[in-house]
């Protein structure tokens, strides 16, 4: 191990307690016993000023009294005693240290937990926590929580920032017979966060799958390149709490309003092929399946059932989970003619009847599971006379055991409590059993998802013509004038130089350019008020639309112009824009922000007024590919509409693609934007291309959250 080497938190040679305790209720106790009890083979040295012995361990009055080197030093003294044990432990040169305390920033006293973290950093040591209820590491056979003994070993490991169901895991793990690797308490996250701890468990031969529940997320843009990074070797399942309305209460726009961090949240995981659980259960129910189960070869899912009605439940559910039914007749007659009756069904759900014996469920699944054009089985059954009266146990356990090696499989039997207490036996067994359809196939869903995301190959990001130069140009010009948002005008400059078509539109300073402009372009035209001072316009009567000839043009100037002195008396008027009325087709939004927890983000969406109400938009944490903006469009409910609806030809995708990876790279890549939303983006049909014909920009002297 070298520096920082993080297998020092996971792996330690050598683990001290400081605050250890000989009374038995005290945390500085349990921690010396459970350390010990779960068979760390390392030296173990408790530290308290007192000295004496702890479970017959000579307690130190110092860290440095300790011979050789220690890797873990837990601590677990009172907060006002921290800091100087933590400078203990910086004279001692220990590597890690977990710091058991609560009392930080919690509670608001950042001050003295940015002091742990000085000193840390200036020693080269590293802080887990502070607030937190330990580590368990099945490698170095080392639980140095304070939770329940007898931790299972196994292959999920368990990332956690709440401390109660962190140790509330550990029970329920160990009734589930859920195996762990690790179990990391986060706390308050003052110096090593999830991405550092991800480096470990990436790497991590006994890990299999990664559990994390998170509650706020500190950098996020190098947590999503890590998920990203893990994603690709093995599952991650994430559980989110707090729905919070933070992002949309402080936004300045919509792309802000829109992006409730929870939203954003979701999209962003999605995208990183991390599993999102909405409960606990689902969440422990696919780590255990994703632990346990082969990889699927394909896509072709079969269902076997002995009921019509709970076969098309199932088949709703793998619409819900993303597992896509194999629809090829032909295997499926071949296969299953000579195993079902002639009144049932070799059609997928493949129904072999409520009069079925479980011999005949055997000779069903053994024939899907020898074809190698099914890729997964899901077998289903509702309790009747014929099942009850033979061992479902048993054949479930032959079938399960012979098939499993070849394909990913998932039950569900559904009936009274000798089929519930069936079910039971095989799940505490590590079969996949359960009394739910839904909870079945979600646990297929999370392993179709992660396989498809793993095997996903990107296209590589490319260059979005941008003149940021320009960009650059225009912005500085802006702060200069001590503003935030830019003017129509300024921000068509911006759409300029990113390439994207905006309608034609001259600034007019007085009634006679205006209505030079408006012959040049062609009518119909639309007029807009240009003032720093009005910046929405239609409330201030600074809008007028389709105006069709020379009259109406000077009719407007003098409306516009009267309403907005009186809207606002005070305000600098420059002038109006004059901007060619362009046809309407399907409204979208194009948005990019820099988001709270994420950095740069992406928005795509339905646009037009009803943004807010539809609310149907999707988010990415940019960069993104091509590839990745198609998955951003096509997640939206009205992704129809693109395709083109009643008769009208397919729309311009592709440019709506370019657009979104414009907007990204200027919010990436111009440090001085914090919000650009285009809405809405006019898209025509193929080969037409969009016209963005709202752009609004906000700004600031240095990038800041516009939270
Ligand atoms: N070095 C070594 N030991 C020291 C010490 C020092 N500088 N200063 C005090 N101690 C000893 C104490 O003498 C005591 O040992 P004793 O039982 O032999 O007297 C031991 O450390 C613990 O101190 P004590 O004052 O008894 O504290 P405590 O055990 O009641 O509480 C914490 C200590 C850390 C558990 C408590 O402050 C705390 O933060 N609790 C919350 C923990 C939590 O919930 N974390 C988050 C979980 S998710």
């Amino acid at each position: 191990m070298t520096g920082n080497d993080i297998r020092y938190l996971f792996e330690p040679r050598c683990v001290a307690v400081i605050g250890a305790s000989s009374d038995p209720k005290k945390i500085g106790y349990i921690i010396i016993d459970n350390i010990i009890s779960s068979g760390y083979e390392g030296p173990v040295h408790p530290v308290n000023p007192k000295g004496g012995q702890i479970l017959d361990r000579k307690v130190h009055t110092s860290i440095s009294d300790i011979d050789g080197p220690v890797d873990l030093a837990t601590i677990t003294v009172p907060a006002q005693f921290v800091m100087d044990a933590v400078k203990d432990c910086a004279r001692k040169g220990v590597k890690y240290i977990s710091i058991i305390t609560s009392g930080f920033s919690e509670i608001g006293n950042h001050e003295e937990e940015q002091a742990l973290v000085h000193v840390a950093r200036e020693n080269g040591m590293h802080i887990l926590g502070p607030n937190i209820f330990g580590i368990y590491s099945a490698k170095a056979k080392m639980n140095a929580t304070f939770g329940p003994k007898g931790i299972m070993p196994g292959h999920v490991s368990i990332v956690t920032q709440s401390g109660a169901l962190g140790i509330a895991m550990i029970g329920k793990t160990k009734s589930e017979r859920i195996g762990l690797s690790s179990i990391v308490s986060m706390g308050n996250k003052c110096d090593v966060d999830e991405a550092e701890v991800l480096d470990y468990l990436i790497e991590d031969d006994d890990t299999k799958v990664i559990l994390m529940y998170i509650e706020g997320i500190k950098d996020g843009e190098a947590f999503v390149h890590k998920l990203k990074e893990a994603t690709k070797i093995k599952p991650i399942v994430v559980l989110k709490s707090g729905r919070s309305k933070r992002g949309a209460m402080a936004a300045a726009s919509h792309t802000g309003s829109l992006a409730g961090a929870d939203e954003v949240f979701s999209d962003v995981m999605r995208q990183c092929g991390v599993l999102r659980a909405e409960s606990i259960q689902d969440a422990l129910n696919w780590c255990k399946y994703l632990a346990n189960s082969v990889p699927p070869k394909g896509n072709n899912c079969i269902i076997v059932t002995n009921g019509g009605g709970i076969g098309v439940l199932a088949a709703d559910a793998c619409e819900k989970y993303g597992v896509d039914l194999s629809d090829d007749i032909e295997t499926m007659k071949a296969t299953f003619a000579d195993v079902v009756p002639c009144f049932g069904s070799v059609k997928n759900p493949v129904d072999i009847t409520g009069g079925a014996s479980l011999q005949d469920y055997e000779s069903s699944l053994d024939v899907a599971i020898d074809n190698d054009n099914i890729d997964s089985i899901i077998c289903l059954g509702c309790e009747t006379a014929t099942i009850a009266s033979g061992s479902l146990d048993e054949t479930i356990r032959r079938v399960y055991s012979r098939g499993k090696v070849e394909k990913p499989m998932v039950f569900s039997f559904f009936g009274g409590s000798e089929i519930e207490g069936n079910c039971e036996k095989l799940r505490s067994d590590g079969i996949p059993i359960y009394t739910d359809v839904y909870e079945a196939v979600s646990c297929l869903g999370a392993l179709y998802n992660t396989w498809k995301h793993s095997s996903r190959k990107g296209n590589g990001t490319e260059d979005p013509g941008v003149d940021l130069v320009c960009v650059n140009k225009v912005i500085d010009e802006v702060l200069a004038d001590g503003r935030n948002f830019l003017l129509a005008h300024e921000a068509k400059l911006v759409m300029d130089a990113a390439g994207i078509a905006m309608p034609k539109s001259f600034i007019a300073a007085d009634l006679k350019q205006t209505i030079e402009a408006a012959e040049a372009i062609g009518y119909p035209v639309v007029m807009k008020i240009v003032s720093k001072d009005i910046v929405h316009k239609s409330d201030a009567g600074g809008v007028a639309l389709d105006l069709q000839s020379r009259h109406e043009v000077m009719d407007a100037y003098e409306a516009i112009m009267h309403s907005c002195r009186r809207y606002a008396p005070k305000a600098k008027i420059e002038g109006v824009e004059v901007v060619e009325m362009v046809r309407m087709d399907v409204e979208t939004i194009v948005g990019a922000r820099i988001d709270p927890s994420f950095g740069p983000v992406v928005m795509f969406g339905l646009g037009g007024i009803y943004v807010e109400v539809m609310k149907d938009v999707s988010f990415r944490s940019y960069p993104i590919d091509r590839s990745e903006a198609m998955k951003m469009v096509s997640d939206i409910r009205s992704y129809p509409l693109l395709l083109g609806v009643r008769g009208e030809g397919k729309k311009d995708i592709c440019k709506v693609l370019d657009c979104i990876l414009k907007v990204g790279h200027l919010i990436k890549n111009v440090p001085t934007i914090t919000d650009i939303e285009i809405n809405p983006l006019v898209v025509y049909e193929e080969g037409d291309g969009a016209r963005a014909l709202d752009a609004r920009i906000l700004v600031s002297p240095k990038k800041e959250v516009s939270s």
